[in-house]
């Protein structure tokens, strides 16, 4: 894919303003901003343009015209702060861009060509800064999209060409930031299957610090394109100066921080440029992922907060609706299963209240049954044999129990031994004169080449259109690049092949969305290995892990729910012990902390205890009745799983601080007497609220230790929790509470 055209509403808008200032004019401020924040860009006599804040919004902004940026010296500085600094333009630090003229020059240096303001709404601008080369025809024209509500900001970057011949890319980050402080602190993620989403904050020194990721196609379950920064001192939940930031890209990204000779910090973020030229000819585009941002002068759950409401509002699929309650056949049934035993978790689940019934791998391929991992992946054609009347006669059951259904799918991927991998072995990505490694014994089916675009998105559109009635598909891809290689791409096109294969992906799920609007997508990659901002704008959820500990999950959704909503994060229930850690964990604590995100159940009802059944199907309606609150509310994390208490909590809020909903887990061994306070945030300090528990446990009334606090709950003020706050009775590990407060007139 050459040509990278931008689907943007820009060519549609009524440009509030179009300027463009001769070289030699006076310097002038372009403000970007929100409701509360502020970026800053100078254009300045010569044309130099440079970005000279980023943070709260300045009253009087325009005095930074006549303040020099970077200092006195202009040997020493007068290549800082670039808008999008350049190869070529004296620079000796890390830069945006790399390229390669149609003459060979691989120097490039940009000036201010143009720059206009567009209004989408009332909450949404679009602020267009248009670079030129001072000698060639090569324009980068950058797009910044705010959010005026949210405080968000994204950025695109847009390389024009219009020279004689082809110039090269060479690496184009989508965005260069900098920022100053005495001292910067960076949160990252690192992780693997089923153990994603592990967060880990450091000092960063000088030099470069570098986030990113070569795998290609899943890139979050070892890392993650996002990133918090904070400044002055290490990120807290309620205090202190941070940037959040996310690249929207499935594929290889990097993230690079680099503390300069003048101590300043460059964020350079964008894809990857590891093995990445990108050739484009005469009068083609090539435009960058969007990187996404935000600040906050109140720590980190302010910044959260922030990227939650853009993405309920701008950047996932049906951000305002409620996530249904799924049971997923995988750990109930794995790949032994036949027609009765679905009917019999149908059945079962319907019982529960659950609201759609999931079936996972192992229903198709007849040649070669997908009854393991090892073979009939990519033959997408029922199992008979297993299901003797197909998937209508599933849907047909569940209809009966008027529950939906949905199926697991995994279009990218191919068993060497199936049919698929027989009739086209030139679609698979691999590596010409190499042995083959294979993960999960599969191969990656080469997304670069249109015909298996088409073959991958029938794969979901010939189901949804042959059963109208399945209401939800889980995609999912189980493993990364390692083969490097496609047949499709010409010898000198190699090296697009990853960013030619996620667009080439999002290509399908945009098909898919446009065509089959009411479907629920879930992006699954062996776990969370498509947590990103560029996945989740095609989906309704992402699966946070194949680790279903209730436990571990506490840490991984709290990783992800750094950046993703709790509507977002599916987090199922499952059998105790627990099949990926051993742990046993009571059913109260496995609810509580699924409970806290888009709730499911993942097991075999039949292998549960009379009182957890009982259990579970309460569970299921006090979810329903909370579920507006948890989904669609403000979320404030009270004790973080990674302090050294034992305890995790957090609580949401809703949008008119009427009703909240409080979770607290104990993860740890606690002495006698060490009962947690929780003080609550969100509410309003001047309501008085009822504070009751949802399904105490019976032995373990956890509200025993609030004042007045009886059966029927108590009545408290705002202020009073927030500031005083809850002793709750949790102490021993895996014990839980959750709490309704709701506000009375
Ligand atoms: C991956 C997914 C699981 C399940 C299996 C099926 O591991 O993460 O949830 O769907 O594949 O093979």
């Amino acid at each position: 894919m050459k040509k990278l055209l931008r689907l943007g509403a820009i060519l549609n808008l009524l440009f509030i303003s179009t300027l463009a200032h001769a070289a030699t004019s006076s310097p002038f401020v372009i403000p970007i901003e929100t409701s509360q924040k502020g970026l800053y860009v100078l254009v300045e006599a010569d044309a130099q343009v440079r970005v000279c804040y980023f943070g709260d919004k300045i009253e009087g902004y325009d005095n930074i015209k006549d303040i020099y940026p970077v200092g006195e010296n202009p040997e020493v500085s007068n290549t800082k702060r670039s808008l999008y600094p350049t190869f070529g333009n004296g620079y000796v630090d890390e830069v945006a861009l790399k390229l390669t003229h149609a003459d060979g020059n691989m120097t490039t240096r940009l000036v201010y060509d143009s720059h206009k303001v567009a209004k989408v709404d009332d909450n949404v601008t679009l602020t267009n800064i248009t670079l030129k080369d001072q000698h060639y025809p090569l324009y980068v024209s950058i797009d910044y999209t705010t959010y005026s509500n949210e405080n968000i900001f994204t950025q695109t970057t847009t390389i024009k060409n219009s020279e004689k011949g082809d110039i090269k890319i060479e690496g184009a980050a989508s965005a260069y930031l900098p920022v100053v402080a005495e001292k910067y602190y960076l949160t990252r993620y690192y992780g693997s299957w089923a153990g994603e989403m592990n967060m880990t904050e450091t000092e960063l020194g000088d030099g470069i610090t570098v986030i990113d990721s070569k795998r290609g196609v899943r890139t979050t379950q070892d890392g993650m394109p996002s990133f918090i920064l904070s400044l002055n001192g290490e990120a807290s939940e309620q205090h202190g100066e941070v940037i959040m930031g996310s690249l929207a890209w499935s594929g290889n990204y990097k993230l690079s921080f680099e503390i300069d000779n003048l101590k300043e910090m460059n964020i350079f973020a964008g894809a990857n440029d590891f093995l990445s030229d990108y050739t484009i000819g005469r009068k083609e585009e090539f435009e960058t992922p969007k990187f996404v941002f935000t600040h906050s002068n109140s720590g980190t759950g302010q910044a959260s907060r922030n990227l939650h409401d853009w993405v309920r509002g701008y950047n996932i699929r049906q951000g305002d609706v409620e996530r249904p309650v799924v049971l997923n056949s995988w750990e109930g049934a794995y790949f032994k299963f036949d027609e009765q035993v679905i009917t019999k978790m149908i059945d079962d689940a319907a019982s529960m209240g659950v609201e759609i019934f999931v079936l996972d791998d192992g229903w198709f391929a007849t040649k070669y049954p997908r009854n393991n991992d090892k073979q009939g992946l990519g033959d997408w054609h029922i199992n008979y044999d297993k299901l003797p009347n197909g998937i209508q006669g599933l849907i047909d059951h569940a209809k009966l129990r008027n529950i939906k259904f949905g199926i697991w799918v995994e279009p990218e991927m191919v068993n060497p031994k199936s049919e698929l991998a027989e009739k086209h072995p030139d679609w698979i990505v691999t590596s010409p004169n190499r042995t083959t490694h294979l993960m999960r014994n599969q191969q990656l089916l080469d997304l670069t080449n249109p015909k298996v675009q088409e073959f991958a998105y029938n794969v979901v559109a010939d189901l949804l259109t042959d059963y109208p009635d399945i209401a939800y598909i889980k995609w999912d891809a189980n493993r990364h690049v390692g083969d490097f290689g496609s047949s499709y791409l010409a010898k000198d096109e190699q090296s697009h092949f990853w960013i030619d294969y996620i667009h080439g992906l999002y290509s399908i799920y945009e098909r898919l969305e446009q065509n089959f609007p009411d479907v629920i997508f879930q992006a699954c990659a062996s776990g969370a290995g498509r947590v990103d901002y560029g996945s989740i704008k095609y989906h309704h959820e992402v699966w946070g892990s194949d680790n279903t500990d209730a436990e571990s999950r506490i840490f991984i959704n709290w990783g992800i729910n750094q950046f993703f909503p709790s509507q977002a994060v599916a987090s199922h229930v499952s059998q105790s012990p627990n099949h990926q850690t051993g742990h046993s964990s009571p059913i109260k604590f496995r609810f509580d902390v699924a409970m806290a995100q888009r709730l499911g159940v993942e097991l075999q009802p039949k292998l549960l205890s009379k009182n957890d059944l009982e259990w579970t199907k309460q569970a299921i309606a006090e979810y329903k009745r909370i579920r507006p609150v948890v989904q669609l509310g403000d979320q404030y994390r009270l004790i973080s799983p990674y302090s050294d208490t034992g305890y995790a909590s957090m609580i949401y809020v809703d949008k008119a601080q009427d009703r909240a909903v409080l979770f607290a887990y104990s993860i740890g061994f606690h002495y006698r007497e060490l009962y947690p306070t929780v003080k609550l945030q969100g509410l309003d300090r001047n309501k008085m609220y009822k504070v009751t528990e949802v399904m105490p446990n019976k032995n373990n009334n956890s509200g025993k230790y609030l004042y007045a606090y009886d059966s029927e709950g108590a009545v408290l003020s705002g202020d009073f929790l927030m500031k005083y706050g809850m002793k709750l009775n949790i102490i021993k590990r895996n014990q839980s509470a959750v709490f309704e407060i709701v506000a009375i007139e």
